[in-house]
């Protein structure tokens, strides 16, 4: 008699996205006629810029000639994404990472899923609190995190790293010694972020302690400040103690096409053995590559026309981004991100918690945004709006929530 994966059992709800869905659908079918405007899920809304679709076209085209059809995608992805990614993501800000240490897939959140993976049960990890679900549902599915209490809504194996209003969510060193730290910088979901100097104490840390850190930089196209790390390779020593995970469903409005990498350093090691190979490994055994099509759309994100294009994307929705800064804390709310990140983080006001003030504006203002709650309990009483609606669509809803 077969037996099943229990830890799946430990799971609590359903995955935080899911739930919105659920629960929006059931409003809009009870109130056919309401407009309601999400700026729930960081789902991206413009068109994919012209030197992509160009791009796309292009590949199709080949794939439908004897000549120049492809087969299986290399495992770890096509030489000339990786190139382009080395030359234009890394090389380019001055860090050391080659084209044989990106593996290309289809996505981030895929990746930073699975990259626990190649890690012992044993290990313990870190998360700042609140944090993307993924990072810690993974975790909980491969049976590394213990035992969840229902009450403080934390798993009894895992380290929170609180990020407050009074450490700026900014996460600070742990007291207890993590060995797998995950940091996220622009950070989701609290818009915020943290400068190089900052970043350069987490890769020493890492480094003194044996830790590895998961760095997602998939946001890195909405820092606007100096100062910030746009990888976490701009700090000194982190070939040997950090892998990044990148998308470009934010900067290139990918959500939909499926494309990401991720960085393993030859450094990341483990006594003799480099992490690299048992990414590869993973990579070679359980992943058939991302299509010819979509690598040769992302090839086009970095080509002269395409960085143009996708600098007015990305400057597109930060407007986005000011209007909701601007708009409610006009209202009076205590808001922050939106600068260097395409998320606003509010408080709830009213004493309301996350999960009231989600009904509240669904029901008031028929506008859906994330309950902080859902990213850990320090979110709680936060709430969390996306600037990837359309321009229109984001005035409304901030006039609707000034309105209530
Ligand atoms: C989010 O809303 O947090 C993200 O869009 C989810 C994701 O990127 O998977």
């Amino acid at each position: 008699m077969f037996k099943l994966n229990e830890n799946y059992l430990k799971l609590p709800g359903s995955y935080l996205f899911s739930t919105i869905g659920k629960k929006v659908n059931a409003y809009a079918s009870a109130h056919p006629d309401k407009k309601i405007i999400r700026l729930g899920i960081g789902d991206v809304t413009q068109p994919l810029a012209p030197a992509i679709i160009q791009a796309m076209h292009g590949a199709v085209d080949e794939m439908g000639r004897a000549e120049t059809f492809r087969g299986y995608a290399p495992d770890l992805g096509y030489e000339f994404l990786r190139n382009a990614i080395a030359e234009n993501d890394y090389k380019a800000r001055g860090c050391d990472v080659s084209a044989d240490e990106i593996f290309v897939s289809d996505g981030a959140k895929c990746d930073s899923g699975n990259i626990q993976e190649i890690f012992s049960l044993d290990n313990k990890i870190a998360v700042c609190d609140p944090v993307y679900p993924v990072y810690v549902d993974s975790n909980v599915m491969a049976g590394r995190t213990g035992v969840y209490d229902d009450v403080s809504g934390t798993w009894s194996d895992v380290i929170y790293m609180p990020c407050t209003e009074e450490n700026g969510f900014a996460p600070e060193l742990p007291s207890q010694t993590p060995d797998l730290i995950y940091l996220c910088f622009p950070n989701n979901p609290t818009g915020a972020t943290i400068y190089k100097e900052q970043l350069q104490e987490w890769v020493d840390y890492a480094n003194r302690t044996g830790a590895v850190i998961i760095y997602d930089a998939a946001y890195e196209a909405y820092i606007s400040e100096e100062d910030v790390p746009h990888s976490i390779y701009e700090c000194r020593g982190a070939r040997s103690c950090a892998i990044e995970l990148r998308s470009f469903s934010k900067n290139a409005g990918f959500t939909g096409v499926r494309l990401g990498f991720t960085v393993v350093p030859k450094e990341l090691k483990c006594g003799d053995v480099a992490l690299h190979s048992l990414w590869a490994r993973r990579h070679g055994t359980k992943y058939n590559g991302a299509p010819y099509i979509v690598q040769r759309a992302g090839e086009a994100v970095y080509s002269a026309e395409g960085s143009v294009q996708l600098k007015e994307q990305v400057a597109y929705y930060m407007n986005n981004a000011h209007y909701i800064l601007k708009g409610l804390r006009e209202a009076g709310y205590t808001v922050s991100g939106g600068v260097n990140a395409p998320y606003i983080w509010l408080k709830a006001p009213d004493g309301m918690s996350s999960w009231e003030f989600f009904d509240y504006l669904l029901e008031h203002a028929n506008v859906v945004g994330t309950p902080g709650s859902g990213f850990g309990p320090s979110g709680e009483t936060y709430f969390r709006l996306t600037a990837f609606g359309s321009y229109e669509n984001t005035v409304e809803a901030v006039d609707r929530i000034r309105a209530l």
